[in-house]
């Protein structure tokens, strides 16, 4: 109940400090989104459960380690979270893919859900459900309430950087769900950007403003 990782990897984030650097260009921005969400597919998936079966080495038969078959989804919030699901695909490459719309008023800061369609078999799926801002959380908590009001429980949260405000109100909204985040910034300012953050993620991410 209310697990937070801090994916520190060196690797992860050396990437993270070029994507947070405005001079960071489109292109750049989005191969490093791409690379960032390779490596952290590899933390999120950590636990996954594996079966034991008989192998034949060229030596011997010998029992090994397969992965047991749970299935996974991934549940990009559009559109930033678009730029994190081929990277996760690479090493995950038979998870479906559901996606689910959400913007910010940017007076209320309240997410309005525009778009939703999930794999038909999503309740029976790990989720993880991928976004790069955690900001006030209030776009996380809409998405994971669509997934629950459709029967799915098993919800993973994946995003680059997180604010304190996000991750307590996700956490007092859904204890449940284990949030991954590559940096845990200081706070929002009064628009409800992340500081230090690295802007606006979508526009950022598919050179929009
Ligand atoms: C951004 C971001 C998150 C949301 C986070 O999306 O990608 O979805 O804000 O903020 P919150 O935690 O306060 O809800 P935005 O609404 O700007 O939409 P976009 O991806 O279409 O740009
Ligand atoms: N959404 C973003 O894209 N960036 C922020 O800092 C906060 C919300």
């Amino acid at each position: 109940m209310n697990k937070l990782v801090i994916c520190d990897h060196p690797l992860i984030q050396h990437k993270l400090t070029f994507i947070r650097d405005k001079n960071t260009n489109t292109k750049d921005f989005r191969e490093l989104v791409d690379e960032v969400a390779t490596l952290m597919a590899y933390e999120i998936t950590r636990e996954m459960p594996l079966d034991t079966i008989k192998v034949e080495t060229p030596i011997m038969e010998t029992e090994a380690k397969v992965l047991s078959g749970r299935m996974l989804g991934l549940i990009p919030i559009l559109r930033a979270g678009l730029g994190m699901v081929e990277g996760i695909l690479k090493l995950i490459p038979a998870a479906k893919v559901g996606h689910i719309g959400l913007s910010r008023d940017h007076e209320t800061l309240q997410p309005v859900e525009y778009y939703i369609n999930l794999p038909t078999d999503a309740q029976d799926r790990q989720l993880i459900v991928i976004d790069p801002m955690l900001a006030t959380g209030g776009s996380a908590i809409a998405a994971i309430n669509s997934l629950k009001k459709r029967n799915c429980e098993q919800i993973k949260m994946m995003c680059l950087i997180a604010a304190p405000e996000g991750v307590k109100a996700l956490h007092a909204a859904h204890p449940d769900v284990d949030i991954y985040v590559a940096a845990l910034d200081e706070r929002l300012n009064e628009k409800g950007y992340i500081i230090p953050g690295l802007g606006d993620a979508g526009d950022r991410m598919f050179g929009t403003n």
